[in-house]
Parts: C-alpha cells; sequence; structure tokens
C-alpha cells in the first residue's frame, strides 16, 4: 500500500467546522459550529443542528450556501455534502473570519407547501426582498430619505414630529436613532439580525453619524476616544423596566470585547462574556414587566492597555432585591438560576441535593391567585395554572448555559456543586414551618422536623444548632446569657432572613470570584498605564400595582441617573454655550433636584427620617407616616393618599408613584442576625463559613499575596533546579 494513499485519506477524513447560521430560527444564536467531515451530508447536519440548538423537530429544514452578502442563496439536496462545498470557497473565505462573512451557510425552514426550492425566480424575490430590508434599515443607500436619523437635524422638532420619526423609523426596523451624541433605542421585541460580525466590523472606527444609528457606534466611539484622548470613557444607559438596558449592556460589552481582538486576545473577553449570563441568572428574574428584569445594579469597567487591548475588567454590584427570595408578587417568579437547577440537574445531582420539583418549596410556589370581577357580584379567579415556565424558555438549556458560563468565569465542578447544593438549602429552609407548641404560650416548634436534616446536611452544620437558631434568640446582656423562644411571626422572620442572607452572600461572592477572574495581574502593577470603558447597567423605573421599599430606592436609584443626565445634557452644556458667548435661549427642562433633596436630602430627607424611625423600638407603620407629613407637608413632590391608607406618593421625574410604607421599617434594617452568622461560620464546609461575612477587599488581598508567595516559590525552586543542572550537584 502507498504511505502517500493512506496520507491522504487520513486528510480527507479530517474533522472540519461548520459555521451554521440559523438566522431568526435560533434567536440569540449568531452563528453554531457543527463538526463535520467531508462526506456528512446535508441531513446529518441538519440532524446536528436540531439538536444541539433545541429545534422544533417537526419541521422541515434545509441548508443554504450563501456566496456573496446578501446574495442569492444556492439550498442543499439532503445528500449534499457541506464540506466539499466549503472547500471550493477561496481560501480568503476559509481563513479570514470576517471577510469570509459573505460565505456561508443558513438554516432555512422548508414551508409546508415546499416552498425554498432551486429556481431561479424564487431565490430573486429573496435577494430583492433581503435589499428591500437592508435598504429600509439604513445599510444600503435609501432612495429618498423619508426620516431622520438623528432627531437634532428635524426640520420642526417638538414631541408630535420627533414621536412620528422615531414611529417611522420603528415600523421599519429601524429600533436606533440619535440625539447628537445620545442614543434612543426601542424595544423591538424580536432579535433583528443586526448584530453579527458584519456589522461590528462595518462599525470599526467610523465618525459617529456616517452610518446608520447603531448601539456599536456607541462602543466604537468610546473606544476610540478613550485611544486618542487617553481618557477614561462611561457609558450610562437609563430607561424603564424592560426597555432594553441589559440587552444593550451586552451588546455594548460584546462590541467592546471584539474591538480589542484584534490584538492579541487574552482570554479575559472570554470572561467578560461568561460574567454576563451567570450574574443574570442569579440576579435576574421575571416581573410583571420583564421575563429577564435585572434585580441588581451593576456597572462594568473594561480595562485596556494604552495599545487597545483588553486587559482585564472590574465588576461592581448594587443593591439585590432580597426579598424576592422569600416572596414575589403575583405573575413573578423567584430569581432564574431556580427554575434552571430544578430542571436541569441530573439524576445524581437531584439525589445529592434533595432536589423536589419546584411546586413542592414554598420559596417558589406562592404565586397568589389575582382574582378577577366579572361583574359586580361574581368573583372568579384568574386561572393561569403557574409562571414556573415563561412563554418561548428551555430551562434544561438555559441550566447547561449557565454551567458553561460559570466554567468560563473559572468555577471549578467542585465550587459549582458547592453553589447548587447551597441554592438547594436554601429552599429547604423556606419550607420549615412552625406551629404553637401549646395554646397557653407563646413558646413555638417546626411543623416539619424531617426538613431540619436536609438542610443541616446541605449546610453542614450541626442540626441542634440550626434549631436553636431558628426557634431561640440569644442575647448577651451584663455577664448573663439569656435564651428566649421566638413568637411565630418573629421565627418566620428569622428563618427567611436567614436564606436572605445565605442568597446574598452568595451573590456577593459570585461578584467577587468573577472579579477575581476578571482582574488581569497587570492591572495591579502601578506603572502600567491602563484606560478604561464603563457600562452603567441599573434596574430601570417600576410602577406597580403595589410599590414597596425595593422600588423606592429602585425608582431613587433611576431619579439620581436623570439627575446626572440633566446636569451633563442641559445645565453644563448651557453653560459651556454661555462662556462661549454663543447666543442661546434657555432651554426648559424638568429639573429633579427637589425630588432628590426630598428623598435624600440630610437631616429630613425621607430615607433620613426612615432611618430615625427604624432605629426607634416603639415606632409603627404610622408613626413613620406622621413624620414624613409633618416635614414635608408643603413639599409639592410628595402628596398622601385623600382615602387613609398607609402610603405616600411621589412625583418622580418619570410620573406619580404611590409607595405602601408596610416593612419599610423591617426593610431597611435586614441586617445578618449575629445568631445565624454564627450558625453558618460554624459550618464544616469552608465554602459556606468562609462566604458569610466576607470582607472581599481582604480575601482579595490574601488571594493576590499567595499567588505571588506561589510565584515565588516557583521561581526558586526552578532557579535551584537550573543550578543544579548546571553544576551538577
Ligand atoms: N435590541 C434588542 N433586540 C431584541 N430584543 C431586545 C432588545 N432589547 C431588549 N430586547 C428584549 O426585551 C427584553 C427586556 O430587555 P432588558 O432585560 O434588557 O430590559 P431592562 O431595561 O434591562 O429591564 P430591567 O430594568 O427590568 O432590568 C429582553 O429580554 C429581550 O427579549
Ligand atoms: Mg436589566
Amino acid at each position: 500500500m502507498n504511505i502517500n494513499d493512506g496520507g491522504r485519506r487520513r486528510f480527507e477524513d479530517n474533522e472540519h467546522t461548520l459555521r451554521i447560521y440559523p438566522g431568526t430560527i435560533s434567536e440569540g444564536t449568531i452563528y453554531c459550529p457543527i463538526p463535520a467531515r467531508k462526506n456528512s451530508t446535508a441531513a446529518e447536519v441538519i440532524e446536528s443542528l436540531i439538536n444541539k440548538l433545541h429545534l422544533d423537530k417537526t419541521k422541515c429544514y434545509v441548508l443554504a450556501e450563501v456566496k456573496e452578502f446578501g446574495g442569492e442563496e444556492w439550498i442543499l439536496n439532503p445528500t449534499d455534502c457541506p464540506v466539499q462545498r466549503m472547500m471550493l470557497w477561496p481560501r480568503m473565505a476559509l481563513e479570514n473570519r470576517l471577510s469570509g462573512e459573505d460565505y456561508r451557510f443558513l438554516l432555512r425552514e422548508k414551508n409546508l407547501d415546499g416552498s425554498i426550492h432551486y429556481g431561479s425566480l424564487q431565490s430573486w424575490l429573496r435577494v430583492t426582498e433581503e435589499r428591500r430590508r437592508m435598504m429600509e434599515r439604513g445599510f444600503l443607500p435609501q432612495p429618498q430619505q423619508k426620516d431622520f436619523d438623528d432627531l437634532c437635524s428635524l426640520p420642526d422638532l417638538n414631541e408630535k414630529t420627533l414621536l412620528e420619526n422615531l414611529r417611522n423609523r420603528f415600523k421599519h426596523e429601524k429600533i436606533y436613532t440619535y440625539v447628537g451624541s445620545i442614543l434612543i433605542v426601542i424595544n423591538p421585541f424580536k432579535f433583528l439580525p443586526i448584530y453579527n460580525p458584519k456589522y461590528v466590523k462595518m462599525y470599526d472606527n467610523h465618525q459617529l453619524g456616517k452610518l446608520e444609528p447603531h448601539i456599536y457606534a456607541v462602543a466604537d466611539v468610546a473606544y476610540h476616544a478613550m485611544l486618542q484622548r487617553k481618557k477614561n470613557q462611561c457609558i450610562v444607559i437609563s430607561g424603564e423596566s424592560g426597555s432594553g438596558k441589559t440587552q444593550s449592556t451586552n451588546f455594548l460589552i460584546h462590541h467592546l470585547t471584539a474591538l480589542s481582538q484584534k490584538g492579541f486576545a487574552s482570554g479575559v473577553e472570554q470572561i467578560i462574556l461568561g460574567a454576563g449570563p451567570v450574574l443574570e441568572a442569579f440576579g435576574n428574574a421575571k416581573t410583571a414587566h420583564n421575563n429577564n428584569s435585572s434585580r441588581f445594579g451593576k456597572f462594568i469597567q473594561v480595562n485596556y492597555q494604552e495599545t487597545g487591548t483588553v486587559l482585564g475588567a472590574y465588576v461592581e454590584k448594587y443593591l439585590l432585591e432580597k426579598s424576592r427570595l422569600v416572596y414575589q408578587e403575583h405573575n413573578e417568579r423567584n430569581y432564574h438560576v431556580f427554575y434552571y437547577l430544578l430542571a436541569g440537574a441530573s439524576e445524581d445531582e437531584r439525589s445529592a441535593f434533595h432536589l423536589k420539583q419546584p411546586e413542592e418549596y414554598h420559596y417558589l410556589n406562592q404565586i397568589t391567585k389575582k382574582p378577577l370581577r366579572q361583574s359586580w357580584d361574581d368573583y372568579c379567579y384568574d386561572s393561569e395554572p403557574d409562571c414556573f415556565m415563561v412563554e418561548g424558555e428551555d430551562l434544561r438549556h438555559d441550566f447547561e448555559r449557565l454551567q458553561l458560563a460559570m466554567e468560563m468565569v473559572g468555577f471549578l465542578p467542585k465550587t459549582r456543586r458547592q453553589i447548587f447544593s447551597l441554592l438547594s438549602a436554601i429552599l429547604h429552609l423556606g419550607n420549615i414551618c412552625y406551629k404553637k407548641k401549646t395554646y397557653r404560650d407563646d413558646s413555638i416548634d417546626i411543623c416539619n422536623p424531617e426538613v431540619l436534616p436536609i438542610v443541616s446536611e446541605l449546610l453542614e452544620v450541626k442540626e441542634e444548632m440550626l434549631f436553636e437558631a431558628l426557634v431561640t434568640r440569644k442575647t448577651v446582656t451584663v455577664g448573663e446569657k439569656l435564651i428566649l423562644p421566638y413568637k411565630l411571626a418573629e421565627a418566620v422572620t428569622v428563618r427567611n432572613s436567614m436564606a436572605k442572607s445565605l442568597y446574598s452572600a452568595l451573590f456577593d461572592w459570585i461578584v467577587f470570584r468573577i472579579n477575581h477572574a476578571l482582574l488581569n495581574s497587570k492591572d495591579l502593577e502601578h506603572n502600567t498605564k491602563t484606560l478604561s470603558i464603563g457600562v452603567l447597567d441599573i434596574f430601570g423605573f417600576e410602577d406597580y400595582e403595589n410599590n414597596s421599599f425595593e422600588q423606592f430606592c429602585i425608582n431613587f436609584a433611576n431619579e439620581r441617573l436623570q439627575h446626572y443626565f440633566n446636569q451633563h445634557i442641559f445645565k453644563l452644556e448651557q453653560e459651556e454655550y454661555r462662556t462661549e458667548g454663543i447666543s442661546w435661549h434657555n432651554i426648559d427642562y424638568i429639573d429633579n433636584t427637589c425630588c432628590i433633596n426630598l428623598i435624600s436630602k440630610k437631616p429630613t430627607g425621607l430615607l433620613h427620617l426612615l432611618d430615625e424611625e427604624s432605629n426607634f423600638p416603639q415606632a409603627t407603620n404610622q408613626t413613620l407616616l406622621d413624620k414624613f407629613k409633618h416635614q414635608h407637608e408643603d413639599n409639592s413632590y410628595i402628596e398622601f393618599p385623600a382615602v387613609m391608607e398607609p402610603a405616600f406618593i411621589i412625583k418622580h421625574y418619570a410620573g406619580k408613584v404611590k409607595y405602601g410604607v408596610k416593612d419599610f421599617r423591617e426593610k431597611n434594617t435586614d441586617h445578618m442576625r449575629p445568631d445565624i452568622v454564627a450558625l453558618l461560620r460554624s459550618s464544616k464546609n469552608a465554602f459556606i463559613s468562609g462566604m458569610i461575612g466576607i470582607d472581599p477587599v481582604a480575601v482579595f488581598r490574601w488571594a493576590i499575596l499567595r499567588a505571588f508567595f506561589r510565584a515565588m516559590v516557583a521561581f526558586r525552586e526552578a532557579g535551584k533546579r537550573n543550578i543544579h543542572r548546571k553544576t551538577g550537584k
């Protein structure tokens, strides 16, 4: 046998990676890499795609080959071999990803009537259709301008023309519009194919306004401004809940890391991209306004070398909504990660973590049925069965995706198991319920003691200690240790407080670990000059049927952000014109300083009054409201409902919101209880005991120091070995 023949056969049998672009068939996937051999058929490739992307198996799919951007699609027969087709593409297309964009495989669905065939007429129609859509989105020259991509260039600018212009553009899938250097985004609630690498390339180093408005353009301007001016940049995103802030942040981060990949890619990009899904799984939840609502605020800072290469990054987290863990309003859910875990865990994990079904956990099954009134004397209940599932969601797939993202940010399998075990402990803890021991006194007992061993096993704490912490309070007075039983309502609060403490400590720990992985050691060297771009994505403005302390804090944060916008856009700009002597009519804008002062100005701002009342043992909801009324009776930014209701109304920049004061004081002083801290610190599991009360800065310094010493020891060892080799001793 000829050796060369064998060599060729081996070569021919090599595995290739086909990039298949599923487009709208699998939203959120730009392309899916499928391994295939020279003789793999289109049918086999489609089969792999269906499994990988969890596509609907009842539908019929075909592969289409495209050899020119936006050009004709050549439908492959099931027996055709895509790798053989790909081998015919020019070398440029195979080697250089970006210019290779014109050559690709698309996944297409076949209609029931069998359309999508070879046949030049249909193909031409498709080409024309695609061109029309691209033209409408502004990516090809337009015959005539019907709308304005910058609101500043509207000939007659008023609210009506402005809204009409935005509506017109939106109708043509143009979701982005400039107002000078600000970008307005209208959430399309469907995936538009305008984020693939072609667009990254298109917006690279271009002048703002030269191309159709795009989120990539904003990232690009920030990046090049940072490099040219050697100044750090910041992108601030604002909008109400569900308007698309987090999605926009993800696109920005994607572009900011993609831009730097031209140089040396350090792998930090992988961690940055993995951090998003991890933070979203643990910090986002379904709300009435948004199926993926951020319940925490984040500031992501991407650090660059002066050359523009990504060095590292840093995530700062603000205010996680802890109350959601133990209670959710109608049609809302707990944090995503619980549902992912319960749907996606393997049999082995299910038994190791004692997992049950979501409806068996108190923290997940409180979906209150909402009464619907059909007529005055006929009440019925909303028949919505549950909201464990969100339309179009694949929880098993989400769990896999989460595991992958956790791996990307450096969570080893052991750490992942510890995290999931802790999540299970929290869920079981929530199932503990109490009863009065006797009718005569207030002492209490646990109704379902069988849950205790499970929680104690998962948390690795002694069962007796756990029991003690859940039913009694220990106080130390002068030289004396008192053990007092909790009352029924107090015990429930303690149980919930423990669950919330555990979850928020876990969330802080995750952020801390992500930062550890993101921070490149070069960031720490003082002589390396770094530049950065920060992206701020907070929880959006909220106004629900029932608004509580959480909405008050969230809306206050948004009020501050609005103030920042006002400062920059109106005040500073106008002052600049004035100093430059440019004639300028002062623009009226809603200045929200008074609202911010009402909430936070010392010493009588609502937050300070709340602090005072929280520390006052005799305080009640009514005394708190009275205090608010007494201090701010004449303030036009606060109102009190006409009917007696324990609530107050704030006139925010985005509208009036009514807040119920119930639980304001408790939520304001929701600290970790010393008894619980002591219990969790006693855990034999170093992960849990270490997580409680961590001082992230101290732990981080310690990690750096440890890494430094390890490197020193390794260096010395290597030195010794070298001397040993040289001298032969
Ligand atoms: N550019 C976009 N293209 C396609 N879909 C989008 C886009 N922006 C937002 N969406 C859709 O809208 C949903 C809500 O967006 P997102 O979670 O970003 O809102 P948000 O402003 O961060 O809300 P919150 O303040 O509640 O966190 C997303 O899950 C996504 O389905
Ligand atoms: Mg968000």
